[in-house]
């Protein structure tokens, strides 16, 4: 899956060209992304690009590999973003969030021109919703009342635990309620309901935001 990983990362990284802000995904596919990048800025073949990254994260790799980093302060826009997701439908709607940058990878994807998603073949489904849960970014203030009102939606929600121990935090200091919808008929429709609701952050649900979808195959 690493090697599909990395050829859909190579073929998006060849949209780039020198010159261009670049929005920098969180997630192992988009990390093979970055290691492109940084390859070609070492060949000469890119230069003069900056990067938005999506996570503290990456920006630590970017920054280990020698990628010059900006902020949305400085560029009212990023020409090019390209990131990973979990889920991705038919309409290229999508799932995100597995690794809990939602909020900051959905405001780079808003703020961007083209947003370029690279997946394996496995992420691809016919409805979200049917392979991965949705992550939802909450004030730690009052989660649990956010916890019953997803489960109102029908969902089966985990607050997310982070690998060493205690709850997960995310780059902003919220927590995140991983929620299981099942197969969700009306992305959009959800996505409002979330997004209504105060004490919710962002959800990852990402509908009309991708630009080009790029899917290694084993074909
Ligand atoms: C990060 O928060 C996510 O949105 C990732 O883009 C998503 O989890 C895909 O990750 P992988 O590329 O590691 O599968």
């Amino acid at each position: 899956m690493d090697e599909l990983k990395r050829q859909a990362a190579e073929q998006a990284v060849t949209l780039i060209t020198s010159g261009m802000v670049v929005g920098l995904g969180e997630g192992s596919t988009a990390l093979w992304a970055l290691r492109a990048i940084a390859r070609r800025l070492g060949d000469g073949s890119l230069s003069n690009i900056v990067g938005v990254p999506c996570s503290k994260n990456i920006e630590r790799h970017a920054t280990e590999l020698g990628i010059p980093l900006t902020t949305l302060e400085a560029y009212d826009h990023i020409d090019l973003t390209i990131d990973g997701a979990d889920e991705v439908d038919p309409q290229l709607n999508l799932i995100k969030g597995g690794g809990g940058a939602l909020l900051r990878e959905k405001i780079v994807a808003q703020a961007s021109l083209r947003e370029i998603i690279i997946v394996d073949e496995s992420k691809l489904s016919p409805a979200l919703g049917t392979k991965w849960h949705v992550p939802i970014e909450v004030v730690p203030f009052g989660w649990g009342s956010q916890r019953r009102f997803l489960e109102s939606l029908g969902a089966k929600v985990t607050l997310r635990q982070s690998k060493t121990g205690g709850n997960f935090i995310t780059d902003q200091g919220n927590f995140i309620l991983d929620s299981h919808f099942g197969p969700i008929s009306d992305p959009a429709a959800l996505a409002a309901t979330l997004s209504a609701r105060a004490g919710i952050v962002e959800h990852g649900l990402f509908v009309g935001l991708t630009t080009q979808l790029i899917v290694a195959t084993r074909k």
